[in-house]
């Protein structure tokens, strides 16, 4: 069935809505089209469309501020949208907002481990900022118990963060490294890319 002017203009709505009450109003209407990858390793562009085409396993998206990591995950939205509504549940939460979310539920006697599978068991999760909130004992237990769920599930989990490799190793135990640095997970480590961005991902959005 072809899709009529006015549900690709309601579609649109509800996605940059969507955008700017997850991201905030800066990233209303971002998209893979949109998204410049050219000052990073040349086929960063191919090598995430297959990733998000695959629909399974960890993107790891490492890179200073500023490279558009909350970027990516406003487009990577809508192209879940775009491709796919309304099959997949997704969920996107920064580190200070997913660890603020179990400490909520603690307060109200919730098991932390019950709520980490409670929330993780979504279709397409976005992890933004990894390692910028907290790195005690209990959080680094947390996340390690994240990414064995989304291991479990096998559903695609992406993963941003401003540390290098380096950093993420010295931190992690090495079993939560390991996994996510696994051979068969897409990493993109973006430190040391220049900010200027003249490319594109997609020549035009997807019609
Ligand atoms: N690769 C990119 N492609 C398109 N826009 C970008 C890119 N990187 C940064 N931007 C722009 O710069 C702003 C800041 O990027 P952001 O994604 O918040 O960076 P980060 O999360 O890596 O710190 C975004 O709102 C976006 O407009
Ligand atoms: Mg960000």
């Amino acid at each position: 069935m072809h899709e009529t002017k006015t549900s690709r203009t309601s579609r649109d709505e509800y996605v940059q809505r969507l955008q700017s009450k997850l991201f905030g109003e800066p990233y209303r209407g971002a998209s893979l089209a949109k998204f410049k990858c050219d000052a990073f390793e040349k086929g960063t562009d191919v090598k995430i469309l297959n990733w998000l085409n695959k629909k399974s396993g960890f993107l790891m998206f490492l890179g200073g501020p500023g490279i558009g990591k909350t970027y990516l995950c406003a487009a990577i939205l809508d192209w879940i949208y775009e491709e796919n509504y309304p099959k997949f549940s997704v969920r996107y939460r920064d580190e200070s907002q997913f660890f603020g979310e179990l400490k909520d539920g603690m307060s109200k006697g919730w098991s932390d481990t019950k709520h980490v599978e409670y929330i993780s068991d979504d279709f397409f999760y976005m992890f933004d900022d990894v390692g910028s909130d907290s790195s005690s004992e209990w959080s680094l237990r947390m996340f390690h118990h994240f990414i064995n769920c989304r291991i479990r599930t096998g559903f695609p989990t992406v993963i941003t963060g401003n540390l290098t490799k380096e950093d993420l190793y010295n931190k992690f135990t090495d079993r939560t490294y390991d996994r996510l640095f696994e051979k068969s997970n897409l990493i993109i480590d973006c430190h040391g890319a220049s900010s200027r961005r003249t490319g594109i991902l997609y020549p035009e959005r997807i019609k």
